[in-house]
């Protein structure tokens, strides 16, 4: 009998109790965990425990979340993830690629040594070299390096700041940059793609789409992610986007993966990669389960 963990964080997030439903459809118990609540204990040796589960016993452990907080807490998160992998447990997505992903910086310079196409992009420390690079595309959106679900992005226009929560700014750019460089210690600049308020979520499994959505931004709103109000429809990929996706995600080294795809005036440029994507999206446009997908690959596998 193989022995599945899944480590969520959320037990009414859609994707998760997917997975759990799937790997139960197997005729497998899921050992389902939270990774906040993983401990290792140190001693001639090292144990991994969470939600009773000796971590170490399992043959895979899929990662659907791995819960955000401070920098000690997550990164022992990601260090159990690690050690779990090297000690034979199959973690997917490995922790390698939800943390290429989860880092823009890092994943868009990955995506652009692969020859991919992404939105002009510039990393800064400076406040000077931020009001350069935003003055220089003229229409610019800065992104959290570690952001998710368009909270905390910024697009700055001829002059003109608007948050993707539709906050207001009173402040100059200067200032306001000013403030954010002090914050985050260094910005992720992108050019504003102008766009027909839409983009696109693939979800690829193992090499393959296995099924895309567009998301339709609200009237008058330049951000199209389902939680900040975006709305889910079908989309068929043209062979060459579905190529993209698939490149992406072995880029980025994910089995599953959603990737994030804005199309331009000339062509179509990747926005992100999401290491630990929400299969809702495509199960409610078009009825596919991602997690059937994802459950089907660690089974054949372990
Ligand atoms: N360069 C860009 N040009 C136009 N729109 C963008 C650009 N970057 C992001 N967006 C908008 O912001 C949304 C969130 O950006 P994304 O990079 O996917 O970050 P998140 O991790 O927050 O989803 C996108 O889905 C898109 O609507
Ligand atoms: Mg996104």
């Amino acid at each position: 009998m193989k022995k599945i963990g899944i480590a969520i964080n959320d037990s009414k997030d859609w994707t998760a109790k997917a997975l759990i439903e799937s790997t139960r459809q197997k005729k497998i118990e899921p050992s389902v965990i939270n990774l906040k609540n993983a401990a290792a204990t140190i001693h001639l040796g090292v144990s991994y425990s969470a939600n009773g589960t000796d971590l170490s016993e399992l043959d895979a452990l899929i990662v659907r979340d791995v819960g955000a907080g401070v920098f000690d807490g997550v990164s022992f998160r990601f260090d159990v993830l690690r050690q779990l992998a090297k000690e034979g447990v199959m973690v997917v997505n490995t922790p390698e690629a939800i943390q290429n992903a989860a880092n823009k910086y890092y994943s868009t310079c990955l995506l652009a040594k692969a020859d991919l196409p992404i939105p002009r992009t510039e990393a800064v420390q400076s406040t000077g070299d931020a009001l350069n690079s935003i003055a220089e595309f003229g229409d610019a959106i800065i992104k959290p390096v570690f952001g998710y679900k368009g909270i905390g992005i910024l697009r700055i226009k001829d002059g003109t700041a608007c948050w993707s929560d539709k906050r207001e700014t009173t402040t100059s750019i200067e200032k306001l940059i000013n403030d954010m460089i002090r914050e985050r210690g260094m910005l992720y600049i992108q050019k504003f793609i102008t766009n027909p308020g839409r983009d696109i979520r693939a979800f690829v499994v193992n090499g393959n789409v296995i099924g895309a959505i567009y998301r339709t931004a609200p009237k008058g709103s330049w951000i199209n992610n389902i939680s900040q109000g975006g709305t889910a429809g079908r989309c068929v990929l043209s062979s060459e986007l579905e190529e993209l996706c698939i490149k992406a995600a072995e880029t980025i080294g994910t089995v599953f993966a959603g990737v994030d795809i804005i199309e331009g005036p000339d062509d179509a440029t990747i926005l992100e990669v999401n290491g630990t994507p929400s299969g809702e999206g495509v199960y409610k446009a078009w009825g596919i389960n991602a997690a059937e997908h994802i459950i089907d690959y660690i089974t054949s596998r372990t």
